[in-house]
């Protein structure tokens, strides 16, 4: 356990990689750190704390997470229609999920803030050309341009904004009824016309209705026109640059403890999570619900460490690992870490994230991933859970309310050939709606016919 003093800045003494380290002018970097250190927050801390009771409840057995939007938000995708179809797209999937598990779905969208990307080369080269890669729309431009590849801090103040309207649009749906359970019935029907599967999930779907009309009888609105039902969205982007963490990181006065106000939940990608670097350092202080990734090269001791650096406590809700290993590989990387944490005993949440080891170049150049092979590590994910007794407690994904054509396959096949027609992704490729909604319906059955453990209690 680590016992060093620590403050939004001591990140600043670490290693840090990941992070852009050429903007022109690093006091126009400095300025506008300052003005994002005295804007309103964009999350209240006892929000976030709700969160995490909420994750203690998924660490506990009793509930499961569902967390999932963009790889990466821009700047031009930047729509109402968008923000809509994703709020109602996690919506659809949790009611599924919920019904299935027979237990409540923690939603976490990464949205509102999921901007920043780590590039595996630094630099890219077209026809003789090399220029700095594309970090993200917070740090540099994807037009293969000199002066767009070049960091503006002024894209941080700009993807703050965003953020906040993004927010502002999300807790107006939640709010107001837009979540009517009626409606999402009659959507998940129109997913389910002609597909192949249409009996099997028309089944699950008839006896999530009736449960639906059920409870709203017990519970009839004074106006008997909508359910405004609220529900909870949470949001989440991976901590990677620590300067607008850091510039977005207030005290709470009452309690003295340090809230990351830019996001509910923020995670450690697979790249950063070295147990010296700058990033473990930023995120062991702040008290947010916090995410790990952990690929194939992650050892148990390693993984140890991290729980030692990050949750010292073993505090329920805190800490939540999110396997990424490649359908070809989960079965052999898995148990061994989840048989790691089983023996250290402080209660953390595993979850999947099948895109990020399944990704691939299509014969047409065209970065992709198949639905097969998504899930193929889902399954194996559920498999190796049971067999160790440990909760399957969450999904991780990246995917769009839009019909885009970024994955292989699904019930609507998307081919190869399809790839040019809608290939709107910034980073990695999305699954569409429809197939996320599939997956959605595949991961309830086995939901339905696998009985997660219940942990340990903390
Ligand atoms: C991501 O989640 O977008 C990402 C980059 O994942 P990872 O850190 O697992 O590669
Ligand atoms: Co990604």
């Amino acid at each position: 356990m680590t016992t060093r003093t620590w403050n939004p800045r001591t990140w600043r003494e670490k290693p840090v990689k990941y992070m852009p380290d050429d903007y022109p002018e690093p006091r126009a970097l400095t300025r506008v750190e300052q003005e994002l250190a005295r804007l309103p927050p964009l999350v209240n801390p006892s929000e976030t704390r709700r969160l995490t009771a909420a994750l203690a409840r998924v660490a506990e057995g009793n509930a499961f997470l569902l967390q999932g939007g963009d790889c990466a938000e821009s700047f031009k995708e930047f729509t109402t229609d968008n923000i809509r179809d994703t709020f109602r797209l996690i919506l659809q999937m949790a009611v599924v999920l919920t019904f299935a598990g027979g237990r409540p779905v923690v939603k976490v969208g990464r949205i509102a803030g999921q901007f920043a990307k780590p590039r595996t080369s630094p630099v890219e080269t077209l026809g003789g050309v090399t220029l700095p890669a594309y970090r993200g729309d917070i740090i540099n431009g994807m037009d293969f341009d000199a002066a767009e590849r070049t960091p503006d801090p002024q894209r941080l103040l700009k993807a703050y904004h965003q953020s906040s309207a993004t927010l502002n649009l999300l807790r107006a749906y939640s709010q107001s009824g837009y979540a009517d359970l009626t409606n999402l019935h009659r959507w998940t029907l129109d997913f389910i016309e002609g597909t192949p599967q249409g009996d099997q999930y028309r089944k699950l779907a008839d006896s999530i209705f009736e449960s639906l009309c059920f409870l709203r009888a017990l519970h009839p609105t004074p106006d008997h026109t909508s359910t405004p039902m609220p529900v909870d969205l949470f949001t989440s982007h991976e901590a990677l640059l620590l300067n607008y963490e850091e510039a977005m990181t207030r005290q709470e006065p009452s309690s003295g403890h340090w809230f990351d106000a830019s996001a509910h939940m923020l995670w450690i990608g697979e790249r950063t999570r070295q147990p010296e670097g700058g990033h473990l350092e930023f995120m062991r202080g702040i008290r947010n619900p916090i995410g790990v990734k952990c690929g194939p090269t992650l050892e148990p001791d390693e993984l140890v460490r991290l729980v030692d650096i990050l949750n010292p406590e073993g505090i329920p809700g805190r800490l939540t690992l999110i396997g990424r290993f490649g359908s070809d590989k989960v079965a052999d990387c898995l148990p061994k870490l989840m048989a790691a944490t089983r023996r250290d005993g402080r209660p953390v949440i595993w979850s999947i994230d099948p895109m990020h080891g399944n990704t691939h170049k299509a014969s047409n150049g065209y970065k992709t991933r198949s639905f097969d092979r998504i899930l193929a590590e889902v399954k194996s994910f559920l498999e190796v859970a049971a067999a160790e007794s440990v909760h399957a407690g969450g999904i991780h994904l990246e995917m769009t309310g839009q019909n885009v054509t970024e994955c292989l396959g699904g019930h609507f096949p998307v081919t190869e050939d399809d790839l040019s027609s809608r290939y709107h992704t910034h980073c990695d490729p999305r699954l569409n709606a429809d197939q996320a909604l599939q997956l959605s319906f595949r991961v309830a059955e086995k939901l339905r016919t696998s009985k997660s453990p219940r942990a340990r209690a903390a």
